[in-house]
């Protein structure tokens, strides 16, 4: 019996996800007879039953294309926002995936789809899942759809502004996404030869990152390139938010637990201008002048790299190959780039993060990369 599967992408948008789109389509209906659905703006999408049939010439072209075609959204089925509030409209959603009676639901996306998947398929809806991050903070696989594109495109912004740091003997300080795991700041930094590489795993000493600066300055070298992950902090910082994570969670009451975690989001809304502040103290410390360049969602734009091209056209076949043999609860995942099949209760709710002795991190160190500490 030919199946009937929904599609979705949620999250943050990244080159990749129409690649993806694509193969799950064109593999699902030329080997195993399927049809498709694609519901709009992610969850929020399935949620309302707003959706688009999704044929092959609907896909066809839309490989090298950025976005999704679906729109996407970070709204959750379990919380959903609704006048102000958040509820729950598991059901909801339930009712739709039954209403149209499909078979699978495929959901695109980084750590909080999985965890939103799962919920789902307790719920009683088959999902198989496909990672999705230009952060690559999702563990058991080496690589999610967007992040090859994501430090590709950061290495080339650091590489064009290492003449300028050059040719006016400044610090360049370079801000690159990842709010969690510093995986486009380590992967892009070492790509460029950057002389500091900042990463919320490991907090960082401004005085000893200026003393670097120095150090270089000594040997001739009159400028430095400085590649800071959003989400790296000082050694300060990052007590204030361990103090504050521990006693969100280990509140005795709800209003204790509702302080800190107020608390924990003023926290970060500052944090959001750490780079400017850097910037100035390395000005300072250094008497050099320094300029800071946030790159954003530049990371997140354009054509997907060839590599990602690769990464979504193997994950999406591989889902509908997963879904013709009834494999349901899954997230397709890379590994040696052989695909592995993870059952969402291992991923959901976990993060990978940048391990303190993984192989570009003892590179970085050869080179003579300062990480912080
Ligand atoms: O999760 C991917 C990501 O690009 C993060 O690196 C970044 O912090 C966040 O999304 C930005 O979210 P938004 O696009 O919703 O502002």
């Amino acid at each position: 019996m030919a199946m009937k599967v929904g599609i979705l992408t949620s999250g943050g948008d990244c080159p990749g996800l129409n690649a993806a789109i694509r193969a799950i389509v064109k593999s699902g209906k030329e080997k195993h007879s399927m049809s498709f659905i694609g519901f709009r703006n992610g969850f929020r999408g399935l949620i309302q039953n707003n959706y688009l049939e999704l044929s092959t010439e609907m896909v066809s072209g839309i490989l090298t294309q950025g976005g999704t075609i679906l729109g996407t959204s970070r709204d959750k089925p379990h919380k959903f926002p609704e006048n102000g509030k958040y509820v729950d409209k598991t059901m909801e959603a339930l009712k739709v995936y039954k209403k149209n009676k499909l078979d699978f639901l495929i959901c695109i996306g980084g750590g909080g789809t999985q965890k939103n998947a799962l919920y789902l398929k307790k719920s009683g809806i088959e999902v198989v899942t496909l990672p999705k991050t230009i952060d690559n903070d999702i563990p058991f696989t080496d690589t999610a759809i967007g992040f090859d594109t994501a430090a590709g495109i950061a290495t080339e912004a650091i590489d064009r502004l290492h003449s300028t740091a050059m040719s006016h003997d400044r610090i360049i300080v370079i801000e690159v996404m990842g709010h969690r795991a510093g995986w486009i700041a380590l992967g892009a930094g070492l790509a460029a030869g950057a002389d500091i590489i900042l990463i919320p795993e490991i907090p960082y000493d401004i005085k000893k990152a200026a003393e670097a600066i120095i150090e270089r300055k000594k040997r001739g070298k009159e400028f430095s390139i400085v590649v800071v992950a959003e989400g790296a902090m000082s050694v300060s910082q990052h007590k204030i938010v361990s103090k504050l994570v521990y006693s969100k969670e280990n509140s005795k009451t709800k209003e204790e637990k509702a302080k800190a975690k107020e608390k924990l989001l003023l926290f970060h809304k500052e944090h959001l201008s750490h780079t400017l502040v850097l910037t100035k103290q390395l000005e300072e410390l250094t008497k050099m002048e320094s300029r800071l360049t946030i790159l954003g969602h530049l990371q997140r734009g354009g054509t997907p790299s060839s590599y990602d091209r690769i990464v979504a056209t193997r994950l999406g076949t591989a889902a509908t190959e997963s879904i013709q043999n009834g494999k349901t609860g899954i997230m397709l995942g890379l590994k040696e780039e052989m695909v592995v099949e993870v059952p969402l209760e291992d991923v959901a709710g976990k993060i990978k993060l940048v391990p303190l002795n993984h192989p570009s991190i003892i590179s970085a160190r050869s080179t003579g990369v300062f990480l912080g500490e």
